[in-house]
């Protein structure tokens, strides 16, 4: 596996690539990678003939008292991670190049940003959406790979390359799950065993909207409601959002009627976990 680390030599291989044919898929991450990164460079390595995972911890993503300084990190373990799966390139830029001194370029994203997760950390889709143009401009895939667990990023990015009309196909892959049912995220590393139990909380919320929309409900203040008493049932979770929405819009919607994306963030201690599932009638 190549360790591209400058800009420059990025777009250089990935200009080689495209000179030879090649199909070159990109999956974007801040690392410490767990099966839910590792499913997307399967798509990957599936569907392009080059991968190239990016590992970067986005300090444009993270609000003035979030954890940017404290997220998890271990890249030699990483780029073993990586090497087994197959990965062709880990493109690894330092803040310094990818946000120099006189930076001042921002994507936004018009009333899709400031919704759900927006709301709780103002300035977070901002910082998500420049960092992966500037990828897409580096690297040119052909196709990108991003994780349902992120609904609202995942929109946003099919939104940003819609409306630049990018040269490339955003592919979203399923949420990987723990058999117990959490959704597998790099922030599951801070939970101690006590919490690690109370964050069960969120996946079960969501299974049992399921249950009871093929129970035949359809009222989607009833079905916040349940999952919100679900959620309060367990000690250690604080809900910071429960809403039904319009997957494409993410305005809120009264009745599961079609599909219907319901997320949540609900605070487990310190940590702040985030899921959803897509309900249909
Ligand atoms: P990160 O949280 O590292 O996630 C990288 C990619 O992995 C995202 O597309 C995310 O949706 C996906 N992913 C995370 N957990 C997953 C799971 N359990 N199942 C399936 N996919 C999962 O998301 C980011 O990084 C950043 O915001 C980034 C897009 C890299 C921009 O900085």
């Amino acid at each position: 596996m190549k360790v591209v680390e400058s800009v420059s030599a990025m777009k250089a291989l990935a200009r080689g690539w495209r000179r030879d044919g090649k199909r070159i898929g990109l999956v974007p991450t801040m690392g410490y990678l767990h099966e839910g990164h590792l499913s997307l460079v399967r798509e990957s390595k599936r569907r392009t003939d080059v991968t190239v995972v990016s590992i970067f911890v986005n300090p444009t993503q993270f609000g003035p008292n979030e954890d940017f300084k404290k997220y998890p990190r271990d890249l030699a373990k990483d780029i073993v991670y990586l090497e087994t799966g197959g990965v062709d390139c880990l493109f690894h830029p330092v803040a310094a190049e990818v946000y120099p001194l006189d930076y001042r370029t921002f994507v936004e994203v018009q009333g899709l940003q400031d919704k759900l997760c927006g709301r709780s950390r103002p300035g977070h889709f901002r910082g998500v959406a420049t960092v992966v143009l500037k990828l897409f401009e580096i690297v040119r895939p052909d196709l990108a790979f991003f994780g349902a667990k992120d609904a609202q990023q995942v929109l946003i990015i099919r939104r940003v390359a819609a409306d630049l009309d990018l040269d490339l196909e955003v592919v979203t892959c399923p949420t990987v799950r723990e058999p117990d049912g959490l959704a597998l995220s790099s922030r599951n590393a801070y939970l101690g065993p006590a919490e690690r139990k109370a964050a069960l909380a969120l996946s079960m919320s969501l299974r049992w909207a399921e249950r009871a929309v093929a129970a035949g409900e359809r009222d989607t203040a009833r079905l916040v409601a349940g999952i919100r008493s679900v959620l309060e049932a367990e000690p250690m979770a604080r809900v910071d959002y429960v809403e039904a929405v319009d997957p494409e819009t993410l305005e809120p919607v009264g009745e599961v009627r079609g599909e219907v994306l319901v997320a949540l963030a609900v605070f487990i201690g310190p940590t702040r976990l985030i899921d959803n599932v897509r309900l249909r009638a």
